[in-house]
């Protein structure tokens, strides 16, 4: 089975409850449909009722089963609020400006996250990352321990030396720019965690970089040492090494010659990537000419989970990224 099935099948053993704040949207609406014919979670949508009801007739999705919220008159509107103000109160927002803000889908959905309504929100068919991201940053915050909110793009290779569906984690493809030393460090963590929620596989992680092990030296590379020296002393138990060239992380015979001492020994199965350009051309590189599957941005480092869609999603990536969510939470 490859990884994204046997996460879907451990996502349903969850019993999970997830909000599609997005609900007026006829991909968000089928996918609840499969969500629900799959008994993989509860699910709220959110939106004007009439115009939720109108589209569940078209698409033949049973109402009953499906709990609809409009944020614009909800019960929890004015607790919802209430928080947000509090949550914000260092950017002196007016009760006026907090209503408007918690009555738009997505901060309402993140708020649901917040207050345990539900465990994920999955969002980003009409949104954009940015706008996903900067709800769930300022409403469900920071995971204890981690600087960032990063992403992962989970990478399956098609065969890769013995390997068949060889799985990789590659960080962070999609949110941090310019990350530092600190950062990279939670970037690492973070995606060790998802490793482990989502492939319940030993994370063995290499901070990537164009030197290894000193074969070159510049401020770069200065900065992904950095971070190594920051993992180990702060998360001894994680099995991590750094810098390394990505050849040296994942084939082993090389590692031999370049890092002998690695723990890592060439089997890196996460590649932290130094930056964002990094990140994000290696993730379509390997998609492309590697032919591998790409999975993600998978957001990570929140308290609580909520994810994002690609705009150009289709109502079967939405169930997808529903499974993965749910099994974001742990
Ligand atoms: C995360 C993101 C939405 C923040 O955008 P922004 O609102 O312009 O960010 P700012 O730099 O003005 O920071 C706003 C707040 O978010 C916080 N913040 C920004 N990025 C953060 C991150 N990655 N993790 C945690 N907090 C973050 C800032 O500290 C700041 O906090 P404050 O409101 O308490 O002062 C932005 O980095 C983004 O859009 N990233 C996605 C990039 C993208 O589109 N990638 C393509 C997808 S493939």
């Amino acid at each position: 089975m490859n990884a994204l099935k046997t996460i879907k099948e451990k996502a349903k053993e969850k019993h999970r409850k997830v909000v599609l704040p997005e609900g007026t949207e006829p991909r968000v609406i089928r996918a609840a449909k499969k969500i629900i014919s799959e008994q993989m979670a509860q699910v709220t949508l959110l939106g004007d009722e009439k115009e939720i009801e109108k589209l569940a007739k078209e698409h033949s999705l049973d109402l009953s089963q499906v709990r609809v919220i409009n944020p614009q008159n909800a019960a929890d509107l004015n607790l919802f609020v209430d928080d947000f103000m509090e949550l914000r109160k260092k950017k002196n927002i007016t009760k006026e400006e907090a209503t408007q803000t918690i009555k738009q889908p997505l901060y309402f959905g993140a708020m649901m996250v917040r207050h345990d309504q539900v465990d994920a929100s999955v969002a980003g068919s009409i949104h954009t990352t940015g706008d996903v991201l900067r709800a769930a940053i300022q409403v469900i915050g920071l995971k204890e321990g981690i600087n960032t909110v990063s992403s992962c793009f989970m990478m399956t290779v098609p065969k890769y030396r013995n390997e068949v569906n060889k799985v990789f984690l590659y960080a962070d493809g999609a949110v941090v720019p310019n990350p530092n030393s600190e950062q990279l460090a939670s970037i690492a963590v973070s995606t060790a965690q998802t490793m482990e929620n989502l492939l319940g596989m030993e994370p063995k992680i290499a901070l990537l970089s164009f030197s290894t092990k000193g074969s070159a030296s510049h401020s770069d590379v200065t900065k992904v040492v950095k971070a190594v020296e920051i993992l180990k002393k702060e998360h001894p138990e994680l099995k991590v090494d750094g810098e390394l060239q990505v050849d040296a992380a994942i084939v082993p015979e090389i590692a031999k010659s370049k890092a002998p001492d690695s723990v890592i020994g060439g089997e890196a199965n996460i590649l932290i990537f130094p930056d964002l350009d990094a990140g994000n051309i290696s993730y379509k590189l390997t998609q492309r000419l590697a032919n591998a599957t790409a999975t993600g941005p998978i957001i990570q480092g929140l308290a609580k989970p909520a994810n994002d869609l690609s705009r150009g999603c289709s109502d079967e990536d939405i169930v997808d990224v529903t499974s993965i969510a749910i099994l974001m939470k742990g």
